[in-house]
């Protein structure tokens, strides 16, 4: 039997020059609007890994990269709001000017609980860099200071982003046939 592809079923939103073409703009625009020397770049895992990485090298500035790992508990296609900290920050970001990324701001529960926390921390300042952002979806009012694409309410996968843990290595963002996810999931339990 022929092997299907392993983008079966998703559909090209922002092919991978669009995508790198928003994310140049982007890193020229946090170059020119960083204040101060001490600029962090915090990307939240895991869905921000590959736009973090991409959005480092189009910054031309010294910055230190930190890494944090949320989750969110009792989800599966949908935001619950209690967000649990998988992972810490490695260093104090006490006076650093913070630039927070994230693949996606959906109910925005999740950058709302993290905008909380980070505050805690007193860093000089803290900005928000989301790549997509679904604002019919939203729950909290977050204010975005960066954002690559706002969106429908589609459900995408690709450049990071996930269905059930796959997909996040497809090198554009695509909207994901929720019919066929269901139906590979069903096939590949039976096996
Ligand atoms: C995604 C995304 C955000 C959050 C946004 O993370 O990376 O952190 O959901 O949703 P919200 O605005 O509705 O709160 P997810 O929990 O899927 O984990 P992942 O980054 O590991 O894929």
């Amino acid at each position: 039997m022929r092997e299907q592809p392993y983008d079966q079923g998703v559909r090209v939103l922002f092919d991978a020059a669009a995508v790198r073409e928003r994310v140049s703009q982007i890193g020229r625009d946090i170059a020119s609007g960083a204040p101060g020397d001490d600029l962090v770049l915090l990307a939240v895992l895991k869905g921000s890994f590959i736009f973090a990485a991409d959005l480092a090298r189009a910054i031309p500035k010294p910055l230190r990269m930190d890494f944090l790992g949320l989750s969110s508990y009792g989800r599966e296609t949908e935001s619950s709001g209690i967000v649990k900290i998988t992972q810490d920050l490695s260093q104090p970001i006490e006076g650093a000017h913070v630039v927070v990324v994230e693949d996606i701001i959906d109910t925005g529960l999740t950058m709302a609980y993290l905008l909380d926390n980070l505050a805690t921390r007193k860093p000089a300042s803290v900005k928000v860099c989301a790549l997509l952002e679904k604002p019919s979806r939203a729950i909290r009012n977050i204010r975005i200071d960066h954002v690559g694409f706002v969106i429908s309410d589609e459900f995408v996968v690709g450049y990071g982003l996930d269905y059930d843990e796959r997909y996040r290595n497809l090198p554009y963002i695509g909207v994901l046939d929720p019919r066929r996810a269901r139906r590979r999931a069903v096939r590949e339990i039976r096996g």
